[in-house]
């Protein structure tokens, strides 16, 4: 076995692993080096990999059952219907006249995969085919800090709350007060929700996905939201990752919210996705 070194890389979190290979089979005691890292830095980088769809697959399932893709049938075309159900795209590409993955330009506000769903997924990997010259970064946030970071008074004010999360699929920035949208999938959460492994208080809000805090009048929910909001943005909570053709990251979305930077729309951009299940939670 190759020694493996983990190199943090930042103060908010992110490491990167170096002397993997990830063609081969990972053993119980790398994938255990892997895990324990990921569940300490939240976000975790192995750079210079050249991986197949199945490759990626087989590294996630070392973690947990994978998620399947699920997306509206009407935002699938035969591309997308043609892959491992685990496996989604991200790009802005286009061959025969059909886009061959989703969320395809430009900047994408902070939030957390699935987070419309009751059991979110707890990981996501991507990994980097296609990469523009410049921008299209990924800044990761990390919600442990951002709630030990929050002021009192609205510590008090949510705690035991509950938001409602929803989501217009294929929308990056959300301009409108409330979805209402036909493919809207949507969820209820704990303002501040344990992480299901570490059982760290995190907060599960973002400014994609989160309509509404129950209990509170509109502009009290609101106020509150965007005070967060603004807290998760600050720069000593993030790490930002600019790809390299050849990384997987794997991110723990229980407790990290991510954003993309704008990049041009005249430059390819292909990431594959595949994300990992949480344990069902009571
Ligand atoms: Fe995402």
């Amino acid at each position: 076995m190759n020694d493996i070194f983990v190199k943090p890389l930042s103060n908010a979190c992110g490491a990167e692993i170096s002397g993997i290979d990830l063609t081969k089979p990972i053993s119980p005691e790398v994938a255990d080096i892997v895990n324990r890292s990921w569940l300490e830095h939240c976000v975790i980088v192995i750079r210079g990999q050249e991986l197949s769809d199945i490759d990626q697959v087989k590294f996630a399932e070392a973690f947990g059952p994978v998620g399947n893709y699920l997306r509206p049938d009407t935002l699938r075309n035969d591309a997308m219907r043609e892959r491992h159900q685990a496996v989604m795209f991200v790009s802005n590409i286009i061959e025969n006249g059909e886009p061959i993955g989703t969320l395809p330009d430009g900047e994408m506000m902070f939030h957390t995969d699935t987070g419309y769903d009751q059991n979110p997924h707890k990981a996501t990997t991507l990994y980097a085919i296609e990469i523009p010259s410049k921008g299209g970064n990924t800044i990761f946030s990390n919600q442990y800090s951002v709630y030990e970071a929050l002021p009192e008074k609205l510590k008090n004010r949510l705690k035991g709350r509950k938001a409602h999360h929803a989501y217009e699929f294929g929308v990056m920035i959300k301009d409108k007060e409330k979805y209402d949208g036909p493919e809207l999938r949507t969820a209820v959460h704990p303002i501040f929700r344990p992480h299901s492994e570490t059982g760290r208080p995190t907060v599960y809000v973002n400014e994609l996905m989160t309509e509404s805090i129950e209990g509170l009048t509109d502009s009290e929910s609101r106020d509150s939201l965007h005070e967060i909001f603004a807290l998760q943005r600050e720069k000593r909570f993030c790490y930002e990752h600019v790809w390299a053709k050849g990384d997987l990251v794997m991110w723990d979305n229980r407790c990290t919210l991510h954003a993309r930077t704008d990049f041009s729309k005249k430059e390819r951009r292909l990431l594959r996705r595949v994300t990992i299940e949480d344990s069902p939670r009571q």
